[in-house]
């Protein structure tokens, strides 16, 4: 987080904690393992890599971000379905108000619509809206701000083939992050991300850390994975609907409410909407950027088309040996 950004909110929230706590970012990065990452250095802190920006932001979150018992965390690794988990959530938690004619969603980009600790943290510090309750993040189970568990939160997860995700992030790099800065070879990149050193990576430890929680209390925290949800979407609306606590009446269901809020979250609908087209979020902040960027293809298995069968085979054998005796499995069909 820039430090004129921290400092022009500083005199709106806790100055002087919001100060300290990035004083003590400040102090923490040059004291931990760095690595040459995809676009910039990436440090490595409580077992996972960022870059410094948002270890900033991470270590504000934890020492400054307090929870509400009522809260509900959309978690993820980037590039595995995070804009359309908060596309569904979104319009399942505001289907009383507005319908697939009358969404926010058909005006404004999810990320817009669901607010993000690492992104929005200041916002979200400063002026938090009291209806907002769902809330997003890619930081892992273990470093998540402490009143996250404490308050009992509940979590969703959701999780993708890593293969998919790699070059789901790949794709990424090479329209944003490489802008300004001298692109990686792939080869390179994929080599990182099998070593995990990669932004939010280890991969395959960011998902166990959430699967593990999951198992342990399931009521609180329900895990994902995008192929499943491509694969019957309804079924996993209802789910989510029961999970947050509103599930769908027998009239809703009769009216086509759920297959509605599908249609209007799947990739084909978002993605040929002029805000996903055309605009841009976060104008305010550093992270500026074009919304189409997060709706490339949307595919299954799109991995194919850009990794050899060596690399494929590769990566699926590291993150299988890694998931090895949990009961999840990420290439394998189930
Ligand atoms: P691809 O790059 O494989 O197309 P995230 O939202 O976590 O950044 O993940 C981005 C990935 O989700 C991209 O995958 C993007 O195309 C896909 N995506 C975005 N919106 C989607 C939707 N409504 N349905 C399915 N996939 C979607």
């Amino acid at each position: 987080m820039e430090s004129s950004l921290v400092q022009e909110h500083a005199s709106n929230a806790g100055m002087e904690a919001m100060q300290k706590a990035h004083i003590r970012s400040l102090e923490i990065i040059p004291t931990l393992n760095k690595s040459k990452g995809w676009h910039s250095d990436i440090y490595e802190y409580q077992g996972f890599w960022y870059d410094s920006m948002l270890l900033q932001g991470l270590i504000l979150a934890q020492d400054l971000f307090r929870a509400q018992s009522s809260d509900i965390f959309l978690c993820s690794h980037p590039k595995t379905g995070t804009t359309w988990l908060k596309a569904l959530t979104f319009a399942v938690a505001t289907r009383t108000q507005f319908d697939e004619s009358s969404s926010p969603l058909l005006t404004k980009m999810p990320h817009d619509c669901i607010p993000s600790l690492e992104f929005d943290l200041l916002k979200l510090l400063n002026q938090r809206d009291p209806e907002t309750h769902f809330l997003a993040t890619h930081f892992p189970y273990s470093s998540l701000p402490k009143s996250i568990i404490a308050s009992g939160c509940k979590i969703v997860y959701v999780c993708r083939d890593p293969r998919d995700t790699f070059v789901s992030r790949w794709k990424f790099a090479e329209k944003i992050l490489f802008k300004h800065t001298e692109p990686i070879p792939v080869e390179e990149a994929f080599e990182k991300f099998c070593e995990g050193v990669s932004h939010n990576g280890p991969y395959w430890e960011h998902v166990l850390g959430f699967w593990r929680a999951s198992l342990e209390s399931p009521e609180k925290i329900l895990f994902l994975k995008y192929e499943e949800l491509k694969k019957d979407p309804t079924l996993y609306v209802k789910k989510l609907a029961d999970f947050y606590g509103r599930p769908f009446s027998v009239e809703e269901e009769e009216k086509g409410v759920i297959e509605n809020i599908v249609k209007m979250c799947s990739f084909e609908n978002l993605s040929n909407l002029e805000v996903n087209k055309t605009g841009k979020h976060r104008l305010d902040t550093p992270f500026a950027i074009e919304n189409n960027l997060f709706f490339r293809k949307g595919n299954v298995g799109d991995w194919k088309d850009c990794l050899t069968n060596e690399m494929a085979e590769r990566l699926s054998q590291i993150v299988e040996q890694k998931l090895s005796g949990s009961g999840l499995t990420l290439t394998k069909t189930q």
